[in-house]
């Protein structure tokens, strides 16, 4: 791709939007990067337009009007509130995928970024080392909408020759914003109340595994991916990527470590059976092998970085 990248990121105010269009600021330069969500920020530190990402007439004109070559789309309904709004979910989450895979194909921007998740494994899915290709029979919305799109993405990449690449996000745990709706959203919430209460009730059980990601190393591999030379990206579904796997007691511990008079208990929720759905650990050597993906944070590290920055 030619240096004059212009980068527009959808959903720039959510969990990932947030953290990921300053990080690519830093990179590219405050001009060249372009917010757009539903709702107008408070301060927007950059340039900044309305978009829903359902209008693709609105996503067009931003486009023409910053000549955007690529573009990050994050907006989505997560896991647990795609369950209590399920057509709303499937529409925002499939065509506003559409929309910018159609954008691709016409020849609008050169190359997309689209998220997708650990919630296109199922209940029968391998729970430990869980390969690439696997076992994929989701049982929520979300997971449903996502499995869907990463077969669209790997379709447009095949007959339309779109560039459109992907990873399979853990759970993210970061400090900057709030997530909002997901199943694995305890493992944030469970920071805020540490330091404010000293105690927090998970909504998921204390044995409840899940893949997770310290949102640099999430927030690393987008970047990272988005610049790879396109041969070496082979998986045009999406990548797994794993960081680290916990589950509510032992990040608990880790926090008692720096907080030793901090108390879980827990009540599970709907949201149990969600994450009993999912796997506990993903294999993901194919990232590593085609694109060097490596994570950096441990459970440890995550924990202690996270209290400094929110204590
Ligand atoms: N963190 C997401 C969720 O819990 C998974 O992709 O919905």
């Amino acid at each position: 791709m030619s240096d004059t990248r212009r980068i527009l990121v959808i959903g720039c105010l959510g969990q990932v939007g947030s953290e990921l269009t300053d990080a690519l600021r830093e990179n590219y330069g405050t001009e060249n990067v372009i917010g757009s969500d539903v709702r107008q920020p408070e301060n927007a530190e950059g340039p900044f337009e309305i978009i829903d990402v359902l209008d693709i007439d609105r996503i067009r004109e931003v486009v023409d009007k910053y000549t955007v070559t690529e573009i990050y789309n994050l907006a989505a309904l997560l896991s647990a509130n795609a369950e209590k709004n399920i057509e709303f979910a499937w529409k925002l989450n499939m065509d506003g995928l559409f929309n910018t895979l159609n954008l691709a194909r016409e020849g609008k921007i050169k190359r997309l970024f689209w998220p997708s998740s650990i919630a296109v494994f199922g209940p029968t899915t391998p729970k430990d080392n869980t390969p690439q290709d696997s076992i994929a029979d989701p049982n929520t919305v979300y997971g449903i909408s996502k499995l869907a799109g990463e077969r669209w993405c790997e379709y447009y990449f095949n007959k339309f020759n779109v560039d459109v690449r992907s990873i399979r996000y853990p759970g993210l745990i970061g400090y900057k914003t709030l997530p909002g709706g997901g199943t694995t959203d305890y493992a944030v919430d469970i920071f805020h109340q540490a330091l404010k209460q000293k105690k927090y009730t998970s909504f998921l059980g204390e044995n409840s595994t899940l893949p997770m990601m310290y949102m640099p190393d999430a927030i690393r591999a987008t970047i990272q991916i988005m610049n790879e030379p396109a041969e070496n990206i082979k998986v045009r579904s999406s990548y797994n990527i794993a960081g680290i796997s916990f589950s509510p007691s032992e990040i608990a511990g880790a926090i008692k470590k720096h907080i030793p008079e901090f108390e879980i208990s827990y009540a599970p929720d709907f949201r149990q059976a969600i994450a009993d759905s999912w796997p506990k650990k993903i294999d993901d050597s194919r990232a590593r092998h085609d694109w060097n993906w490596s994570h950096e944070y441990d459970l440890e590290g995550m924990v202690k970085n996270m209290l400094e920055n929110l204590g």
